[in-house]
């Protein structure tokens, strides 16, 4: 007998619901268009909605719907605390929100700000799919963890060069500003395309593009190496390109934005560069994401991610690198554990261990939607942000004329350990499924499904004349699928274990290198915990 299904909400399928919670404030700026009267839409949560209602009593909400919400720590595995709130649409005079936002910002820094629709239509699209995209968002697959790649790693970490990393960052925060209106910005955009694609001439498994939006001239740059067996697996790694100074851009407004997020940039610059220079060959697709208009709300971002998110897109891992050449603080890179997965933290923890031994990690938060990792995370992606100092010791220079490479020491030491990390974990996740030699591993993942909802894990690498075994245990009725050569689905698989109860067990061999994939169902929802263990022989 089946347990009957219990009502139960999913973290990840709450993830629409963090959309709405994404934009935040920082709109203190001078957006150019801001004539009086200009009207724009927002949805926002309850605590901004107050505060709202305080700053601009006319403001009238066109329509509000109830939501779960999962709390922003909610990590993998611990059924979240879920709160009910309710989302209202908004439509507000965007000069009067431009002047009123620092107080806002101030009051709501650590719960929530708004989010940005281009109609009214656009944000009741948003507003329903928070409501109904509980059980409609499909899990991206859980990537295998293990950290085997040290003999492709060691020799590309040796050939990166803060000095490549610190004539990028001068390039960039050579133009007047990069703001997302601006001709700096746009010029910033055209620019890292042609370095970009410079970089990457002769294969013809990368490509280099632009990412128009439609309400601003700045575009995103996107490169992407695609994946040789494997291409259907995402992994992003992300910066963002504009600058801004908060005392108002115009397009002669001095916003060098040189750690913020020059620095970023030049650190995926120098990681595209060692990689293509390495003649890396990802089995997994990587994408380098350069993103515009970060600075007012994270649009530039959440319109890529949310792209990703309505193609299906198997977005696998983000990695977020913004801010990396100022260190504010005792420790070299601090996880940034809000807004971010802590299952892939944990990974980034133990690639700095294995390839970075000597640099001293620790955690902080920013306490709200503070970069474009939180677009992603938004929509149920694993995301990841590791910075430069801890949130309160950061550079006291951003967002003004004194962003600057020599207000960061005019040297990119610091930049070059995030470049390294993250291309370790680029190549980790990459050149995943690659028959390496066999290794002994246990994985342990842990979640929570819906009623009918699967979560995919894997590949893992299983070697020739070894066995894995995958099993579950956990509350509900949860069923097991695992296959070799591709991903597992209901219907196809080459074990299956579907008891009635959330405790399942599988065992494969295989006789040559193989990729296995791990399949779970909630055929009544209920939480989760998968261990996946392989041995050589
Ligand atoms: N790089 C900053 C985020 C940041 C600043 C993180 C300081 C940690 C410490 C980013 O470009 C930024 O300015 N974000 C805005 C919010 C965004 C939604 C406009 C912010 O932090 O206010
Ligand atoms: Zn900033």
């Amino acid at each position: 007998m089946r347990s009957a299904p219990a009502p139960f909400f999913s973290p990840l399928c709450m993830a629409p619901l963090a959309s709405l919670l994404v934009g935040l404030v920082l709109l203190n700026t001078t957006a150019p268009a801001a004539a009086a009267g200009d009207k724009v839409w927002i949805s926002l949560g309850d605590a901004a909605w107050a505060q709202l209602q305080q700053l601009q009593p006319a403001a009238k909400a066109s329509a509000s719907v109830e939501i779960k919400q999962v709390s922003a720590e909610a990590t993998q595995g611990a059924r979240a605390a879920i709160k009910a709130e309710k989302v209202h649409l908004v439509e507000v005079d965007e000069a009067a929100l431009l002047g009123l936002s620092n107080a806002v910002h101030e009051k709501l820094r650590r719960c929530g700000g708004y989010m940005f629709h281009a109609s009214k239509a656009e944000g009741m699209k948003t507003l329903q799919s928070g409501q109904a995209g509980f059980t409609a968002l499909l899990a991206p697959t859980r990537p295998s963890y293990v950290i085997d790649q040290q003999t492709t790693v060691n020799p590309m970490l040796a050939q990166m060069q803060a000095s490549n990393i610190g004539q990028t960052i001068l390039d960039l925060s050579a133009n007047t500003n990069r703001y997302y209106t601006t001709s700096g910005g746009v010029a910033a955009s055209n620019w890292l395309k042609n370095r970009w694609s410079n970089l990457a001439a002769g294969r013809s498994d990368i490509t280099v593009e632009q990412f128009s939006h439609a309400n601003w001239a700045q575009k995103s740059v996107i490169a992407t190496i695609k994946g040789s067996d494997n291409a259907a697996q995402i992994v992003v790694l992300g910066a963002h390109l504009d600058s801004i100074n908060s005392q108002g851009t115009t397009e002669t407004t001095r916003a060098p934005g040189a750690d913020d997020d020059a620095s970023g940039v030049a650190s995926l610059t120098e990681i595209f560069r060692t990689l293509v220079n390495s003649g890396f060959k990802p089995r997994r697709t990587l994408k380098f994401m350069a993103y515009a208009a970060e600075e007012v709300g994270l649009r530039g971002s959440q319109e890529i991610a949310n792209s990703f998110a309505a193609a299906n897109a198997n977005v696998v891992g983000v990695m977020q690198l913004d801010m990396t050449n100022y260190k504010g603080a005792a420790n070299d890179i601090y996880i940034f554990t809000d807004y971010t997965d802590s299952a892939q933290n944990t990974f980034v923890s133990n690639l700095i261990k294995t390839y970075l031994p000597t640099l001293k990690v620790g955690t902080d938060r920013c306490g709200y939607a503070c970069s474009d990792h939180a677009s992603w995370s938004a929509k149920g992606f694993y995301a990841s942000m590791p910075f430069e100092s801890s949130f309160a010791a950061d550079n006291p220079y951003i967002h003004s004329a004194n962003d600057t490479y020599a207000n960061s020491g005019n040297q990119a030491d610091h930049s070059l350990k995030f470049a390294r990390m993250a291309l370790a974990y680029a190549v980790e996740l990459g050149a995943d499924g690659a028959a390496t030699p066999p290794v002994d591993k246990t994985e342990n993942f842990s979640g929570s499904l819906a009623l009918n909802q699967t979560q995919s894990f894997g590949p893992f690498k299983l070697a020739s004349g070894g066995s894995l075994k995958a099993s579950t245990t956990g509350s509900g009725d949860i069923d097991l699928f695992v296959k070799r050569g591709g991903p597992a689905s209901t219907s196809s698989y080459d074990c299956k274990s579907d008891g009635s109860t959330a405790t399942e067990s599988c065992s494969l061999g295989a006789t040559v290198n193989s990729d296995v994939y791990v399949l779970l169902k909630g055929y009544s929802a209920g939480t989760f915990k998968l261990t996946v263990s392989y041995t050589p022989q």
